[in-house]
């Protein structure tokens, strides 16, 4: 075990931590976030995804001792000031179905967004291609993430 101060959504977070669990799980079980979702555990699936320093990435393959004093952001804090575009265009559009990947879903597209603010078709499709959602939503969330651009 040791001692971690992290940064997350804008605030300083003390855990006691193995120095190789997996954010996802100190997200989730040391600071009761649920809104991080756990998929596959193998960095395949992207249900776990959260910001590291506005980069969207894998929690459940980043060891907590990894991330030293670059800032999380998860979906918890990615609407904490107001309803972020993403999540309004999500709305618009009803892109949840069983709903469990959206939350990763949503930080890919937020991240996309911020990266390239009027992303091509083919942008789109390649900064979600690691998201996988097992109801099929991925014509939804393409013309949401067009809505959330314009
Ligand atoms: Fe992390 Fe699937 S749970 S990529």
């Amino acid at each position: 075990m040791a001692k971690y101060n992290l940064k997350i959504n804008g605030k300083s977070r003390q855990v006691d931590a193995d120095p190789n669990t997996p954010i996802l799980w100190v997200l989730r079980d040391h600071l009761q976030m649920p809104g991080t979702k756990y998929g596959c555990g193998m960095g395949l699936c992207g249900a776990c995804t959260v910001h590291l320093n506005g980069t969207a990435v894998r929690s459940c393959q980043l060891p907590v001792s990894s991330i030293g004093k670059q800032e999380i952001t998860t979906i918890e804090g990615l609407s904490e000031k107001a309803t972020h575009p993403v999540q309004k265009a999500w709305l618009e559009h009803d892109v949840a179905q069983c709903g469990y990947c959206q939350a990763g879903q949503i930080m890919s597209a937020a991240a996309l967004l911020r990266e390239k603010p009027n992303p091509t078709e083919e942008e789109i499709e390649l900064g979600m291609s690691g998201n996988i959602c097992r109801c099929g939503t991925y014509l939804r969330i393409k013309e949401a993430i067009k809505t959330a651009a314009k």
